[in-house]
C-alpha cells in the first residue's frame, strides 16, 4: 500500500486563512476496525463552512484541534471493508477530511452508484445542492411570479437555488463576483438578471441596480453572503417576504470595521412582517431520499446544469480553499487526487 497523506491544520487563522495554517503530513495508510471502511480518495470537496471549523469557538459543530486533519467530505474507492453492505472496490463517500486515504465508520458512509460520476456527491447532488432544495421548499416557499435574489449565485448552493426557483415560476435575479460569473448565471444557469457585486462600491450603488432588475420588488432573498449584498437587498423586500438565511461568507474572516448601519436596516425584517429562517442542513437528512430520488435524474438529463471548478492533488486543498473563500471558484470547488 501506498503512505496515506493528509492536511492538518498547523495554526489557527488571523482573518483570512493562509498556506502556513496548513501542514502536510505523511504516514502509514490506516486498517479498519470493527464496523469501518478505509476509503482511498479520489475527490475532495471544499466547502465555506470549513473557515468555521478552523476557529476555536463555540459553534454548531465542533471545531479542528490544532495539528487534527482538516474536517470535508471525501469520495473515492473501499480498499478495506470490515462492515457490511462495503465490498473492496465500491465507490462510497463520508467525512474522510483533508486526506488522501481515511477510515470512516460504515454507519457515516453511504455506497454511491457507479453510474453517477461521483464528484457530483460532493456538490449538485451532495450537501450543497440538497441544502438548496430542502432550503427553498421549507424556507422560502416560492410562488410563480414572485422575484427572487441570491448571491454566491454560480456557486452549487446559489446556482441550485436559482434553477429550482426559475422552474417554479420565479422571477431570478443572481449576484456574482465578476463579468464572467454573471454571463455564467444567466447562461448556464438560467437567471434572468445579472449583477456583478464587485463592480458597485457601496450597498446603496448595488440596491439601486437591483431595484431595476426586480421592478416588482423582491419576495425571496436567499442569504448566502451577508455584508454589502443584505445591506442592499434588505429594504427592496416586499410585505411578506422570506429570507432563508444560509450562510454569511462575506463575513467568515471577520469583520475589519463593525458596521453600525446593519443592525438598523434589519428594522426592515419587523416592518416588511418578514420570515427569516436560519437552517443548517445536517437538521434535515432524513429528507436526502426524496431529493435523491427527484433530482439526479434531472442533473443527469442536464434539465439542472452544475459546474465544477477541479483542483489537482491534496497539496492544492489549501490554495484552493483559499481561493474559494475569495470567489476564485467558478462552481462547485472540488479536488482530485
Ligand atoms: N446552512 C447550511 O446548512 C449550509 C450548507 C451549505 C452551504 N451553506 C452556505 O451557503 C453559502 C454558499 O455555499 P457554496 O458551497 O455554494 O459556496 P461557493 O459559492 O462555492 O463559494 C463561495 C462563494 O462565495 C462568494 N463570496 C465570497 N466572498 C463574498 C463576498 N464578500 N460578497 C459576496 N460573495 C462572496 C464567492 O462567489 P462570487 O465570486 O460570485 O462572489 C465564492 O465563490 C455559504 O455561505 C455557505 O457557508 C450553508
Amino acid at each position: 500500500m501506498t503512505d496515506m497523506q493528509r492536511i492538518t491544520l498547523a495554526r489557527r487563522p488571523k482573518g483570512d486563512p493562509v498556506p502556513e495554517d496548513f501542514s502536510l503530513k505523511t504516514g502509514p495508510v490506516p486498517e479498519p476496525g470493527d464496523g469501518e471502511i478505509v476509503i482511498e480518495v479520489s475527490h475532495l470537496s471544499l466547502d465555506p463552512y470549513m473557515r468555521g471549523r478552523m476557529d476555536d469557538v463555540k459553534s454548531y459543530a465542533p471545531s479542528v484541534g490544532l495539528g487534527e486533519t482538516m474536517t470535508g467530505q471525501g469520495v473515492g474507492r473501499v480498499i478495506a471493508s470490515k462492515a457490511e453492505g462495503f465490498a473492496v472496490g465500491d465507490l462510497a463517500t463520508g467525512m474522510t477530511g483533508w486526506a488522501s486515504h481515511a477510515i470512516v465508520k460504515a454507519t457515516e458512509a453511504r455506497v454511491l452508484p457507479a453510474e453517477i460520476p461521483s464528484s457530483l456527491f460532493l456538490g449538485a447532488l451532495g450537501m450543497p445542492g440538497f441544502t438548496a432544495w430542502t432550503g427553498l421548499r421549507k424556507f422560502g416557499r416560492p410562488k410563480a411570479g414572485e422575484t427572487l435574489v441570491v448571491a454566491a449565485a454560480t456557486g452549487p448552493v446559489g446556482a441550485m437555488v436559482g434553477q429550482l426557483a426559475k422552474a417554479a415560476g420565479l422571477r431570478t435575479i443572481a449576484i456574482a463576483g465578476g463579468p464572467e460569473k454573471c454571463r455564467i448565471a444567466t447562461e448556464t444557469f438560467g437567471f434572468d438578471a445579472a449583477l456583478d457585486h464587485r463592480a458597485y462600491e457601496d450597498a446603496s450603488a448595488l440596491r439601486t441596480a437591483l431595484a431595476e432588475v426586480a421592478p416588482d420588488g423582491v419576495d425571496i432573498y436567499w442569504e448566502n453572503v451577508g455584508g454589502k449584498v443584505l445591506e442592499a437587498v434588505l429594504p427592496l423586500m416586499n410585505v411578506g417576504g422570506r429570507i432563508p438565511v444560509c450562510g454569511m461568507i462575506s463575513w467568515y474572516g471577520g469583520v475589519e470595521d463593525a458596521d453600525d448601519r446593519l443592525p438598523m436596516l434589519w428594522r426592515s425584517v419587523l416592518v416588511k412582517r418578514l420570515h427569516v429562517s436560519g437552517f443548517i442542513i445536517f437538521d434535515h437528512w432524513d429528507e436526502y431520499p426524496e431529493f435523491l430520488a427527484e433530482v439526479p435524474t434531472k442533473v443527469l438529463s442536464g434539465e439542472i446544469k452544475h459546474l465544477e471548478d477541479v483542483a489537482q492533488g491534496l497539496h492544492a486543498m489549501p490554495t484552493a480553499f483559499i481561493a474559494m473563500l475569495k470567489g476564485g471558484n467558478t462552481g462547485k470547488q472540488i479536488v482530485a487526487l
